[in-house]
């Protein structure tokens, strides 16, 4: 049994049957089999109330936001900003100013490192990763890295996929600025101990950024209680559209920062000598925004929050045990990420058969998975793979699920004997 003490709670309590009815896509075969959906920590399915919500923005209470004296544009503009409040609450953040709109997860963490970094990094300071980071919790400050002459240090985690702690604060110098560390690992499942993180890496003077996509559709997250510097995630995983996301960080680091992108409605004054910029969180959301995106995520908060995290927990916990059990009995099977703590992510790889073929083997069957590296080259390495196939759980997959997915890999190992 995979402990999960940052989810704990509640047996499965979640009512499955209303959940899965209202997921339409989940009524479709591929095929000719039920879609059976298991690649949701690459995008999670709509709900009807998402779909509806964004259809009936557009059919009958659309404008551009901000800038209108009418009323279509003045209640676009307060659903919008209401959403804002939501996520607020949802992240238990102090200010709705704090959390900043975005496309998503990917470009909080660029305007973080183009904005706080470029303007607070100097030659020589140390920021520190993990293993087994997503790449756009790499990339961004690698690029950051080769022009300010920063040091990039990677802390390791051990064989099953967990932290080392002590190689972590190993790393810690008086020279550490940053530490960016992903919540729950999108490749392997792993749950870092990010509260401990974040204690360290404040005790040694560092400011702490987390990739919390695959945490904020799963689990409570308290950036307060975290004390978190600054905290990412995306819409389309927590069951919203696509193209909307949260930079949420604590109001005077974001006071302090310069706008990274300009444009309409991050300004309070412009001529051609100068430009004064507005306050948050407009300073960092040049242009129109994603209006739709925005407003289906509020949709998609409040149906999330209708469920409740403890049954969310309580529900994927048991399927991810029930999977963990299951594809143990599969001799040729190895799991990539055993830790203690995990979300509701089975990484694996099957003896002398390429990811991609059992995903093209499952996919005839119906079963969606995803095959490759999962944009984390660095943890497949760790781990001496070069892709893995993932199957991810959310609320509404059920232990057939499970079931179909073992069957198919079953069908797969026949093939390939
Ligand atoms: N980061 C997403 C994944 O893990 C796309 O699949």
């Amino acid at each position: 049994m995979i402990a999960m003490s940052d989810r704990a709670g509640a047996p499965d309590s979640l009512d499955l049957n209303r959940v899965r009815a209202d997921f339409p896509i989940l009524r479709q075969t591929v095929h000719g089999k039920p879609l059976c959906f298991l690649d949701s920590a690459a995008s999670a399915q709509k709900p009807q109330v998402v779909i509806d919500t964004v259809s009936k923005l557009y059919e009958t209470g659309y404008a551009n936001i901000h800038r209108g004296i009418y009323k279509l544009s003045q209640d676009a503009t307060e659903a919008y900003e209401g959403v804002r409040e939501q996520v607020r609450d949802l992240i238990n953040a102090e200010h709705a100013k704090e959390c900043i709109f975005l496309r998503g997860a990917t470009e909080g963490i660029n305007l973080v490192a183009q904005s706080w970094g470029r303007a607070f990094l100097r030659e020589g300071d140390e920021i520190i990763l993990t293993e087994i980071e997503h790449h756009s919790n790499i990339v961004p400050w690698q690029m950051l890295r080769d022009e300010k002459g920063l040091q990039i240090k990677v802390a390791p985690v051990g064989d099953d996929g967990a932290l080392d702690m002590d190689a972590f604060a190993a790393l810690l110098s008086p020279r550490t600025r940053l530490v960016a560390m992903v919540h729950v690992s999108n490749a392997i499942g792993t749950i870092m101990p990010v509260e401990k993180i974040i204690e360290l890496a404040h005790a040694a003077g560092a400011k702490v950024l987390i990739d919390g996509c695959q945490a904020v559709p799963h689990m409570p997250v308290d950036v307060r209680a975290l004390d978190a510097d600054f905290y990412v995630f995306s819409g389309h995983k927590i069951y919203g559209p696509t193209g909307i996301g949260v930079l949420y960080g604590k109001a005077e680091l974001l006071d302090a920062m310069p706008p990274w992108q300009g444009g309409g409605d991050m300004i309070s004054t412009v001529t051609f000598e100068k430009t004064t910029y507005n306050e948050l969180p407009q300073k960092f959301e040049a242009g129109t925004p994603n209006i739709a995106g925005g407003i289906g995520l509020g949709a998609a908060i409040d149906y999330v929050r209708s469920i409740g995290f403890e049954a969310i927990a309580g529900h994927e916990t048991a399927l991810l045990d029930y999977a963990t059990e299951k594809l143990r009995g599969i001799s040729q099977l190895r799991i990539i990420g055993t830790a203690p703590e995990k979300g509701a992510i089975l990484s694996f790889v099957v003896d002398d058969i390429h990811p991609h073929d059992i995903g093209t083997i499952l996919d005839r069957e119906g079963v969606a998975v995803r095959t490759g590296h999962h944009c984390a080259q660095p943890a497949m390495e760790r781990f001496g793979v070069t892709a893995t196939v993932r199957a991810s759980f959310a609320i509404y997959n059920d232990f057939n699920d499970v079931d179909r997915l073992v069957a198919a890999i079953r069908k797969a190992l026949e093939i390939f004997e």
